[in-house]
């Protein structure tokens, strides 16, 4: 039984018990993964599981067996940083940074899920593509709280990276 962690395979925790959030940061020593509430309610620990949008506190690592897990660790290519990541940077989307990785996993996992035509609470018309408005995306992203308050810049990085590729 294997986890793949940024394209590498891992070893699953000896202890069932253990959270993927807590193999990860402990036991990997992947501590961007940020552990905020543990119980579901902030955002912080999230994770990609072949590409979707998961809350590591909430699930198990043994859970994983031969999934591809992607960390904020995992997602520079060839030193380069993502073009999320980057847009985080030019659009002031954080302040002390502690909800950054999470925000930055589920973004790219709610962009996936806007492309498979996943509609949310607040798409007018089901049978229309979404558009990442910035109505949709405060939606969309409502499970990624930042104390910092720093949802302006988070929206308009998301809207930089997404919507401006989408129409290029
Ligand atoms: S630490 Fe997982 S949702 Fe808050
Ligand atoms: S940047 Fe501080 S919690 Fe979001």
């Amino acid at each position: 039984m294997s986890l793949i962690v940024n394209g590498t395979s891992v070893a699953p925790p000896d202890d069932p018990r253990v959270s993927l959030l807590d193999h990860l940061r402990e036991g990997l020593h992947l501590t961007g993964t940020k552990k905020g509430c543990n119980q579901g309610a902030c955002g912080a620990c999230t994770v990609l599981v072949d590409g979707e949008r998961i809350l590591s506190c909430l699930a198990l690592a043994v859970q994983y067996d031969g999934r591809h897990i992607t960390t904020v660790e995992g997602l520079a290519q060839d030193d380069a940083l993502h073009p999320l990541q980057a847009a985080f940077i030019e659009h002031d989307g954080f302040q002390c940074g502690y909800c950054t990785p999470g925000q930055i996993c589920s973004a790219i996992g709610m962009a996936a899920e806007v492309e498979r035509g996943v509609p949310s609470h607040v798409t007018a018309d089901l049978r229309a593509d979404a558009a990442l408005t910035r109505e949709e995306i405060q939606e969309r992203m409502s499970g990624n709280l930042c104390r910092c308050g720093a949802h302006n810049g988070i929206v308009a990085a998301i809207q930089a990276t997404f919507v401006v590729e989408a129409q290029a």
